[in-house]
């Protein structure tokens, strides 16, 4: 069925979405060469306290998505092609600079995956804390203290006010990820982008950090959009999922039902490649490699969903990218050639535009869904 249904009806408490991503692209300019697409049309909604895991091989524009979010593209070479990034009533990408530097590490923080790096090794952690909070609270540098230390215990950093006054190669790279989430959450920030934020972190501590995050978010309501190629992280702290390659969005939907029933054979793909992740694989490879039989984009999904889009489309289901073997189905149009297909009221795959899709057009993926809705009942 390729269906148009709003999908309000399947989630009890609708909430506005704190952030809201339409159709985005960016591109880079690669010198001679053709500009680089790096993401190209993606929509996808973070609501209050909703994890929004973004995954998918490497390069496929995850990263680029979340640096638009806080305006980091450096332009040039970046460019923002088109669309729109919706935060609190306010397109992110016709800010100012001076605009986007009362939100940037405010109302949106973001965690990235080498603290190293973000972290000043000249200063001590207590005035780089210090500093954010100079920055976007309005309190003087004895409240701003207690603020850091504060927020230096909500992440579980024990010794708080002698940890301030260390630098951060005196802390472990399990510690100085707590800084770092210190310093994104002593804002208060509605919205977090964490990108892979525990993927050079151990076992143990990634759990310990995921599980941090997730009280965090309950005690305040935040929103998060978890990048991460671990699909074991993505079981356990999801809530939607937004499944990407090649700049575009190919499945969205609730974390169970993916898990369940994957539709797109990327997915499908990606989750044959589990035991690989399982052994520390980091990176995630080509389309090819994840899809090793081209047959599976010719073929229905198992269950339902399968049947329903397969009797609109007769044998041949028009997954977009083009099947490892070149066969593309007929275009609607010359050149347009990706939709995202909203193919139940809580899914979405990525589509060849054929005329039949282009019939249909489908609203933007939008999922006010939370995991304890399903726990509870409710969904
Ligand atoms: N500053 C830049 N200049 C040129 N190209 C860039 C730049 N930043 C990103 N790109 C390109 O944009 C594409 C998307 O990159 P992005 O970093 O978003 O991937 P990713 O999904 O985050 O991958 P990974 O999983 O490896 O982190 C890639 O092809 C990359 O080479
Ligand atoms: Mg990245």
């Amino acid at each position: 069925m390729l269906s148009t249904a709003p999908n309000a009806a399947a989630s009890p408490a609708r909430t506005q979405p704190i952030l809201s991503v339409q159709d985005l692209a960016v591109s880079f300019d690669n010198g001679s060469g053709p500009r680089v697409q790096a993401v190209a049309g993606v929509s996808m909604t973070v609501h209050p306290n909703q994890t929004l895991a973004v995954v998918g091989e490497s390069g496929c524009g995850k990263s680029v998505t979340a640096m638009s979010t806080m305006q980091l593209i450096p332009r040039p070479p970046g460019r923002f092609d088109r669309g729109k990034i919706m935060f609190e009533g306010r397109n992110i990408l016709a800010l100012s600079e001076r605009e986007m530097l009362s939100i940037r590490g405010g109302k949106i923080a973001m965690i990235f995956q080498e603290p190293m790096t973000s972290l000043n090794p000249v200063y001590t952690i207590g005035d780089q804390i210090m500093e954010a909070i100079l920055l976007h609270q309005n309190v003087g540098a004895e409240q701003a203290w207690s603020i850091a230390i504060q927020a230096m215990k909500d992440v579980g950093i024990p010794k708080a006010e002698e940890r301030m006054k260390a630098y951060p190669h005196q802390f472990s790279g399990g510690m100085r990820q707590r800084v770092m989430i210190a310093m994104a959450l002593a804002c208060q920030p509605t919205l977090l982008l964490a990108d892979e934020p525990t993927t050079a972190l151990d076992v143990t501590i990634q759990a310990q950090i995921l599980e941090l995050l997730r009280e965090l978010q309950r005690s305040r309501g935040m929103g998060i959009m978890l990048i991460t190629h671990n699909l074991g992280v993505v079981a356990e702290n999801a809530d939607v999922v937004c499944v990407m390659y090649a700049g575009r969005v190919v499945e969205y939907a609730r974390v169970f039902e993916l898990f369940d029933n994957p539709l797109h054979p990327y997915t499908r793909g990606l989750f044959n490649s589990i035991p690989l992740l399982a052994t520390r694989k980091h990176r995630l490879t080509t389309v090819e490699e994840v899809v090793k039989d081209a047959r599976q984009f010719t073929l229905p999904p198992p269950g339902g969903a399968g049947v329903e889009i397969g009797a609109k489309h007769g044998s041949l289901i028009p997954w977009w990218p083009d099947p490892p073997t070149g066969v593309k189905p007929k275009l609607a149009q010359e050149g347009d050639e990706y939709a995202l297909v909203q193919v139940a009221p809580t899914r979405w795959v990525g589509c060849f535009k054929t005329a039949e899709v282009a019939a249909h057009p489908s609203p933007a993926p939008d999922l006010d869904y939370r995991r304890e809705d399903y726990q509870s009942g409710n969904a």
